[in-house]
């Protein structure tokens, strides 16, 4: 076995650890009836997320990679995502808690066993141990997916983490993006999923981004201006959402006295002007940033904001350059539970002088789902392909919830407009007017 070999392996046997170390906390934090419970009819019982990862890691690990005997195949149908609506998932013969952790702990073992053995070449699964990253990649969405869930439930707070950095320095307005094609999506990162792929030439006007995304204060200037009783910053479907679902706020936020707190993770806390605003939906994002005279971002000037480098042409993996995230460069991997002030992460900025755009919030951007030029499904239809088209948007960059290894610049989320429990803010963009961009 080759030196390069032997570091994949302990990478990914590293990752798997790290992965399952942030499950059992988050299953850890609450009771046996805690767990099976449904917190929100938005979400699974925390219960089922945990054996769903164990599932999916032994259809894909186990079974396909291994080619083992299956462990329990009687409870696949249970554990697909597409068979069974989250608002239906509690009423299932749902393995119980400790089955769960049981079940869990078979597949990994079986996955350990199996890294020492299986090549990681040849075949397109296992070339540079994709399977095993995608596995991890699933394992750290479902994370995040639970700490949703924790956000939504009541009770007292049982997570806990330090606060994340203060402001290091003052970070506002609007960066230019200059025209010219650049390299959006990835043909070398190994365990970039099939909808990051292929690398394409993409040209883009000129157009203007914020250095920092749209803070709590300023979006608390938007509820107080009407903005939310205005159908002229509504897109007609949004308007249509805002009125069904009673907007006024973003999701978790309460009215204090003439001001604003919000709820986290069971504390309520007055909000930070400074920060990123969180839990707002896209008609949200999109009212506010035509109620300041500007547009959300498409996905690809907010991939060019954050991986080209006018210097040398090329596009980076992160904004900051292609070494993986460190606590000095983003609030990544649940390290704190909300996001940080704007300004707190200069080391993160990209060439072009553009804050936060990985990690604290996902960011909505105005584009579809829609394949690259080129797209070929892989592993399976069910990851990407089906979603492509109108109905879903693209959200990127991650949140504070999302690890470093499910988070990179080419990396896409989607989710449906109207979604506002996942952890999604955004940044606003425009068109250059006559002379500025020249
Ligand atoms: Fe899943």
């Amino acid at each position: 076995m080759t030196v390069q070999t032997e570091r994949l392996r302990a990478r990914i046997a590293d990752q798997l650890g790290r992965a399952r170390d942030r499950t059992a906390r988050l299953a850890d934090a609450v009771d046996d009836e805690d767990l099976t419970r449904q917190h929100s009819t938005l979400m699974s019982p925390l219960v089922w997320d945990l054996a769903h990862v164990g599932n999916q890691e032994e259809l894909w690990l186990v079974r396909d990679v291994g080619g083992l005997t299956p462990i329990r195949e009687d409870i696949d149908q249970l554990y697909d995502a597409f068979r069974h609506p989250r608002r239906d998932r509690p009423r299932l013969p749902l393995l119980d808690p400790t089955q769960a952790r049981a079940y869990v702990g078979t597949v990994r073992e079986k996955v350990l066993d199996l890294l020492d053995r299986v090549p990681l070449e040849g075949r397109a699964l296992v070339a540079d141990g994709f399977a095993f990253g995608m596995i991890v990649q699933h394992e750290q969405q479902h994370d995040e997916t639970m700490l949703a869930t924790h956000q939504l439930r009541d009770g007292e707070p049982v997570l806990q983490a330090p606060p994340p950095p203060p402001a290091r320095v003052p970070v506002g307005g609007e960066v230019l993006v200059p025209a010219g094609p650049f390299t959006m999506g990835t043909s070398t990162e190994a365990w970039a999923l099939d909808n990051e792929r292929p690398a394409h030439r993409v040209d883009v006007p000129a157009f203007f981004i914020d250095a920092a995304p749209v803070t709590n204060a300023a979006y608390a200037r938007f509820i107080a201006a009407g903005g939310y009783d205005d159908p002229r910053w509504w897109s007609e479907p949004g308007w249509r959402h805002r009125m069904t679902a009673g907007l006024s706020a973003p999701l978790h936020w309460l009215r204090d006295g003439d001001g604003w707190a919000y709820r986290r993770f069971g504390r309520i806390a007055p909000v930070r002007d400074d920060e990123p605003v969180l839990h707002v939906c896209f008609y949200e994002a999109q009212a506010y940033a035509a109620w300041v005279g500007k547009r959300l971002p498409t996905e690809a000037e907010w991939e060019k904001a954050a991986r080209f480098d006018p210097a040398t042409g090329r596009s980076r993996r992160y904004p900051w350059g292609d070494r993986e995230p460190t606590a000095q460069h983003a609030n990544l991997g649940q390290r704190h539970l909300e996001p940080a002030p704007v300004g707190a992460y200069p080391a993160g900025r990209s060439p072009l002088g553009v804050h936060q755009l990985i990690g604290d919030v996902w960011e909505w951007t105005s584009s579809d789902f829609r394949p690259y030029p080129g797209f070929a499904a892989f592993p399976y239809r069910e990851y990407s392909e089906v979603f492509f088209g109108p109905a879903y948007k693209v959200l990127r960059g991650g949140s504070f919830g999302t690890d470093a290894a499910a988070c990179r610049g080419t990396f896409r989320n989607w989710d449906l407009p109207i979604r506002r429990q996942i952890f999604s803010g955004f940044r606003c963009a425009r068109d250059p007017r006559a002379g500025e961009a020249d």
